[in-house]
């Protein structure tokens, strides 16, 4: 059984009003324990619109959505416990940090749970610590710090609650590219400490390169759903949608158009290194050129 299984999830804002805008349109998706899926599309395609339905923040329009098999909107008691397993971060969560310490804020999740202090003391220390933040921010204000720890503290505040799938909705926009690298492996090595499950929403093409499986949102609908390899080989569908395909693929096309014999599939920065110094490691064997 999947973990979350999306069954004609449609969402109407506005209804009955000259504004309605259908942002999510009886939309099916499953999403298995243990993935890391990318979700793109292009601005307005309903990304947030969908996943804001995971920890029940929006209710459908029409449509379930389940969690193990379970309506997460059949009561109040679903409804929390959805809340407690999927974590949800939304773009630039630093702007939801309200209370007075870090350590507060990265406890509010927890201490909703109703855990007891020792297991929300633990929670805290261990979210932070898998963020890099120093202990020594605790007692500080989230308002005295840099930009890239107020983003980091508002994600640890999301892990501590250890979700079992955690959706980030663009978690590295507004970051410089060390910024981005970073806070990427971060989530990553996260992920495979806890064999956790992650929905990652992203306008970075590079970074949906870099999950097992993409899912390709327009106008409220799935319209692809594969490996990086088979998404990006549609690179003409994905241009007419508005989206590109990522830096390092448009430079191997590039190159192999200038007669480079490059392997397929090259969508990372990694892999087009690597196949360009494979190709010059024969070249150097094949003697000077
Ligand atoms: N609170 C809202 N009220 C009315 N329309 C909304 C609201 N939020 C989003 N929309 C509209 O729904 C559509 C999908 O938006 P959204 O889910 O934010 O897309 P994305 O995250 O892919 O950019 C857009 O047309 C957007 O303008
Ligand atoms: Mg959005």
């Amino acid at each position: 059984m999947s973990l979350v299984e999306i069954r004609g999830l449609t969402h109407v804002y506005s209804r009955g009003t000259p504004f309605e805008k259908t942002a999510v349109a009886d939309l099916d998706l499953a999403i298995d324990r243990g993935q890391t899926m990318a979700l793109i599309g292009h601005t307005g395609s309903g990304k947030s619109t969908l996943i804001s339905h995971l920890n029940a923040l929006l209710k459908p329009t029409a449509g379930t959505v389940l969690l193990d098999g379970e309506d997460i909107f059949a009561s109040k008691a679903s409804i929390r416990a959805a809340r407690a397993r999927v974590g949800v971060v939304f773009q630039y969560p630093e702007y939801q940090l309200f209370e007075e310490t870090v350590y507060d804020d990265i406890a509010y999740g927890p201490k909703n749970m109703k855990l007891d202090t020792a297991e929300i003391d633990r929670r805290v220390r261990q979210a932070a610590a898998a963020l890099g933040l120093d202990e020594a921010v605790f007692q500080q204000s989230p308002l005295e710090l840099s930009g890239g720890q107020k983003r980091r503290a508002a994600i640890a505040g999301v892990l501590a609650m250890e979700p079992e799938l955690l959706v980030l909705d663009e978690p590295t926009a507004g970051l410089d590219p060390a910024g981005r690298e970073d806070l990427l492996r971060t989530l990553f090595a996260w992920r495979d400490e806890r064999d956790a499950t992650i929905l990652l929403v992203t306008h970075d093409m590079s970074i949906a390169g870099r999950c097992g499986r993409v899912a390709v949102m327009a106008d409220g609908r799935i319209v692809m759903d594969g490996t990086p390899a088979e998404v990006f080989a549609r690179d003409g569908e994905l241009a007419s949608i508005g989206l590109a395909l990522p830096d390092a693929a448009i430079i191997a096309g590039l190159l192999r158009d200038a007669g480079v014999a490059l392997p397929p599939s090259l969508y990372t920065v990694d892999r087009l290194a690597d196949a360009i110094l494979a190709l010059w490691a024969e070249k150097k064997e094949g003697g000077p050129c």
